[in-house]
């Protein structure tokens, strides 16, 4: 693996590979007999907000050997619109891998090409797949899943932003069932799903329909970073979607609550059941760092 973009380009075998060593580096942090990164220097280059993968990255670079250096886009030359290109080109003579937090996905996969160093998305408008991987990571740890191809999981609200596109295509890889539900309007284009081409996704407008007997509910924001303009006009869709008591009845009796946060209470989710689902939520969060760990091992060189 040279690096990681996506879900979409990630075998089950890959995927089954980064989450077993995600479980190993978090039963030995602290004491790594191998430190992959040492002498490197990794840029975290960020053109969007972040609290957990900006200090998870920087936590987990350092927990490595490695040195990580911020390079938000308000700073460098990228921000004043020096082309991806050229930094990729410039960035990779100096630099020994990067994590890229952006909008469109060309631009993590052009800063591949053109860098030649590793590189990891740190969250596009198309994918976040380092928060799929540590979501798989906490529901092995709390289910000890067999098998993925029994289980099913529900994705409430914005069922085509980058949370949802990765979750699509970890099903399509491990083989659960994943149900999304969301309004009409907000489904993933005709055009996603034959792309996907996959059978066990289930593509409801029917909130109680997509979390039936699932054992994890996952939501996400309905204001992705970008879509700040739609404030106002975008939630009145999706109240329906709501993560609260109410609709849990519906869900598997043991049932758990993802969220990849940040988390807006009152509306994708209640104040009620992200504080329920804290220690779990909060579990998730902290294997961000044991997930991108893995991530990093991969495909540091
Ligand atoms: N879940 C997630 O990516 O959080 P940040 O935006 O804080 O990095
Ligand atoms: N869908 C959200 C995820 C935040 C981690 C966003 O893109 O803002």
């Amino acid at each position: 693996m040279n690096n990681l973009l996506s879900i979409q380009q990630l075998k089950e075998e890959e995927i089954v590979a980064l989450l077993a060593d995600g479980h190993r580096l978090k039963a030995e942090r602290g004491h790594h007999s191998q430190l992959p990164l040492i002498g490197q220097s990794w840029g975290l280059i960020f053109s969007k907000s972040s609290t957990r993968t900006r200090v998870s990255f920087e936590v987990g670079i350092r927990e490595l050997g490695g040195s990580p250096m911020f390079l938000s886009t308000h700073d460098i030359q990228l921000g004043r619109g020096e082309p991806i290109k050229d930094t990729a080109r410039v960035l990779g003579r100096m630099i020994h891998g990067v994590t890229i937090r952006t909008f469109a996905q060309s631009d993590v996969e052009d800063f591949a090409q053109y860098s030649g160093i590793p590189t990891i998305n740190a969250l596009t408008d198309e994918e976040h797949p380092c928060q799929i991987l540590a979501d798989l990571m906490t529901i092995e740890e709390i289910f000890g899943v067999n098998s993925w191809k029994s289980m099913k999981i529900a994705f409430l609200g914005d069922v085509d932003n980058n949370m949802a596109h990765s979750w699509m295509w970890a099903a399509k890889r491990l083989g659960f069932t994943l149900a999304l539900g969301g309004p009409k309007a907000y489904q993933p284009s005709a055009e996603y799903r034959s792309k996907i081409d996959c059978d066990h996704i289930i593509y409801t407008t029917d909130p109680e329909e997509a979390v039936r007997e699932a054992t994890v509910i996952n939501t996400d924001t309905w204001i992705s970073m970008g879509q700040e303009a739609e404030h106002g006009t975008k939630e009145p869709h999706f109240l329906p979607y709501q993560v609260n008591n109410q609709l849990l009845k519906a869900a598997a009796s043991d049932a758990i609550v993802l969220h990849c946060l940040p988390a807006y209470r009152g509306m994708e989710i209640t104040e009620e059941v992200l504080e329920q689902f804290a220690p779990v939520i909060f579990q998730e969060a902290e294997n961000r760092l044991h997930a991108q760990k893995s991530v990093l091992c991969a495909i540091a060189r």
